[in-house]
């Protein structure tokens, strides 16, 4: 097998640099199912702080954290809504309806796009024992399966204030709002503060091997913190883990530019391999997702074919390709992917 030269399947990919390792290996620690990790308290501190939030819960995985602030807002036998591209309903394998009884109804949205119409209309309350109430809307910045796109605040605040005048809360899935904060400018408490609960995670473009963090009020998270041992997420010497997303948050948000350069840069090449593949304006972020359906490609032959090159992408659907810039992809890996991508786009599957 060719070995891989560039991956660009997922931004979850990347390894921990030297100074990263070196500041987990000198991380203090204690059993912070007791409430003595030092680290631990500082990362989740410092990131209710970047946030606007009072305080926050360091959990194992995005989905943990999501899971957690979901279950805050929604009684068993209420709904949630969301896009129906978003993460917790498409890859959370139905955690919220397995978990916490929650029923879920999504509404379509262009990339990922969030229209204020579109929750709001789907919203139902003060139905009495009639129809399913609807105690929570999720939405999630960037957009992962969207092509990381970044909801307008605009947007968000519109739908904050009708949310707030109908007794429904928000929850943030802002496993990436690192990247939206980078590309908007703005401040990532703007964005936090319109919120009940946030989960942000650092393991993905910020490049620390493991971990997220959900915040909230003081109380909301002392509810958080018994549910996630209930769900086995209580950790002990995670300082260790803790000090990889302190120095994630206080060294690589910026870097976050460099990726979304790259990810432009790619995003101008494949729409003039293929016109009509990619509208280059709509990558504002790490992450591009792209039709070529109309290059005369499946996805998958596709992703075999770079491959084959070593170039590594993911088939999002049997039309479309999603390419993940991090940390670990450089300027002359995304040469080659662009070089390798763009000409296959350009010759089609026959050649
Ligand atoms: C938007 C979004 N939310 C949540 C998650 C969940 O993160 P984890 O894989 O750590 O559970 C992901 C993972 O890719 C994601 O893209």
């Amino acid at each position: 097998m060719t070995p891989i030269r560039v991956d660009l399947l997922s931004d979850t990919l990347t390894r921990p640099t030297s100074p990263m390792r070196a500041a987990m290996a000198a991380a203090e620690v204690g059993d912070d199912v007791f409430g003595e990790d030092p680290t631990v308290k500082a990362l989740e501190e410092a990131v209710a702080g970047l946030l606007g939030h009072e305080a926050g819960l360091f959990t194992p995985t995005g989905s943990m954290a999501n899971q957690l602030g979901l279950r805050l807002h929604v009684k068993p036998g209420e709904e949630l809504i969301c896009d129906s591209l978003a993460h917790v309903v498409r890859a959370e394998l139905g955690a919220a309806a397995v978990f916490s009884g929650i029923s879920s109804r999504t509404w379509t949205a262009d990339h990922g796009l969030l229209d204020p119409r579109q929750p709001l209309d789907l919203m139902i309350t003060g139905a009495g024992p009639y129809q399913v109430g609807t105690s929570l809307v999720v939405v999630e910045n960037t957009h992962n399966f969207g092509g990381g796109t970044v909801q307008p605040i605009g947007a968000i605040r519109e739908v904050r204030a009708a949310a707030l005048e109908r007794g429904v809360a928000m929850h943030l899935d802002g496993a990436r709002l690192w990247n939206a904060h980078v590309a908007s400018g703005v401040p990532l408490s703007d964005y936090g503060r319109e919120f009940d609960t946030v989960s942000v995670c650092l393991s993905k473009g910020l490049g620390a091997p493991v971990g997220s963090v959900l915040v909230g009020s003081a109380e909301a998270m002392t509810e958080a913190r018994i549910w996630r041992k209930r769900y086995g997420g209580g950790m002990r010497q995670v300082g260790i883990l803790a000090a990889a997303g302190l120095y994630a948050v206080e060294h690589h948000i910026e870097r976050l530019a460099d990726d979304h350069a790259r990810g432009r840069r790619g995003a101008e090449a494949f729409a003039s391999a293929a016109p009509g593949s990619i509208d280059p304006a709509t990558v504002e972020t790490n992450i591009l997702v792209m039709d070529v359906a109309v290059a005369g490609w499946d996805a998958a032959a596709l992703v075999a074919a770079a491959l084959v090159q070593g170039v590594r992408l993911y088939a999002v659907g049997p039309g479309a390709i999603r390419l993940v810039w991090h940390l670990d992809v450089d300027d002359a890996g995304t040469d080659l992917a662009i070089d390798v991508v763009s000409r296959l786009l350009a010759d089609g599957p026959a050649a």
